[in-house]
């Protein structure tokens, strides 16, 4: 680990990986990989500090890893949904940023809109961390490489496949994240839901500049010697009203048996972000069953984000 290269990150913020190298990245990676090796060590590096968490929507694993990581090391996290400050009601989220940057030595932020976490970044002058908007989900998608890395090894050149809505904050999180490591991405989604194009566009040159492909495809023969199969659920939060339409569009490409076994390999690993709807985008024999490595993943999310935070925060 270079730890002289990891005092480079110190004060960033992160809002989506396209705002990072591919070196910078690796270095988040490797990083979380001696974080989780020394979970059990008692540490104290965020002694004396506060993170605020503002939550507009909904959240498990990201508060809890957010919450639990900051804690443990020492530090002072505090919850703040919607309903308890004043963000974009009362308040101009300008304002807010000004006051919490004068408070609390890091923000994360999980809600609506990528806008929001950005003028968190630019009028607080402390590390923002995105923990999930509309459009991007870049922590996720750090765990979602090292549960990769923890079964394959370098993830370079390995085949990771998304099936399902491609263009969720999820699917572009992983399209972005793919390219800049080098990773075959796919993503197997009707028309009506493939990533907008200027995404794809910018991801497949970045991903050739890693030896790498990005493909979009209708057809689920693409899962073809996937290294991983991953989804995430049809209707994300704020787009309830959009069910039954997901429902159609979406129940020829749920995760199940046949679908793995289309891999027409025997050690393919299925990945989800969760909270997973057991019986529309993944059956339960799946996720529940001996390929699944959700819940690694899911553990996987507090060490990723202990690693964000000690890299771009802590002294
Ligand atoms: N994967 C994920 O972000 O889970 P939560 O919505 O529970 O935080
Ligand atoms: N795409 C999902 C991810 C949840 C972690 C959503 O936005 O609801």
């Amino acid at each position: 680990m270079d730890t002289q290269k990891l005092k480079q990150l110190k004060g960033r913020s992160l809002l989506t990986w396209l705002d990072f190298t591919s070196e910078e990245i690796r270095l988040f990676l490797d990083f979380s990989k001696q974080v989780k090796a020394e979970k059990n060590e008692k540490k104290q590096r965020f002694k004396g500090q506060t993170l605020a968490m503002l939550f507009e929507k909904r959240s498990t694993r990201t508060r809890c890893a957010f919450e639990t990581a900051f804690g443990e090391e020492g530090g002072h996290p505090v919850f703040l949904s919607t309903d308890d400050i004043q963000l974009g009601a009362k308040e101009s989220i300008e304002d807010t940023a000004r006051v919490l940057g004068r408070m609390f030595n890091a923000i994360q932020f999980r809600g609506f809109k990528q806008s929001t976490v950005k003028t968190l970044a630019d009028y607080s002058g402390a590390p923002v961390y995105n923990g999930l908007t509309d459009l991007f989900h870049p922590t996720q998608a750090l765990a979602d490489v090292l549960t990769l890395e923890e079964n394959f090894g370098d993830c370079q050149g390995k085949k990771l496949v998304f099936i399902g809505d491609g263009r969720n904050n999820v699917a572009r999180s992983l399209l972005v994240i793919c390219s800049k490591l080098g990773v075959n991405f796919s993503i197997i989604a009707p028309p009506a839901l493939s990533p907008d194009a200027e995404l794809l566009t910018l991801c497949n040159l970045i991903a050739k500049e890693h030896g790498a492909d990005v493909r979009v495809s209708a057809d689920l023969d693409e899962v073809a010697g996937a290294d991983a199969v991953y989804t995430d659920v049809w209707v994300s939060m704020g787009e309830e009203a959009k069910k039954a339409e997901r429902v159609s569009l979406l129940s020829p490409y749920q995760v199940n048996q046949s679908l793995m076994d289309k891999t027409a390999r025997k050690d393919t690993i299925f990945l989800h972000c969760l909270p997973a709807v057991k019986g529309e985008e993944v059956t339960a024999e799946v996720i529940d069953g001996t390929q699944s490595r959700a819940w690694d993943q899911a553990e996987n999310r507090k060490w990723t984000i202990k690693a964000i935070m000690l890299a771009t925060l802590a002294e």
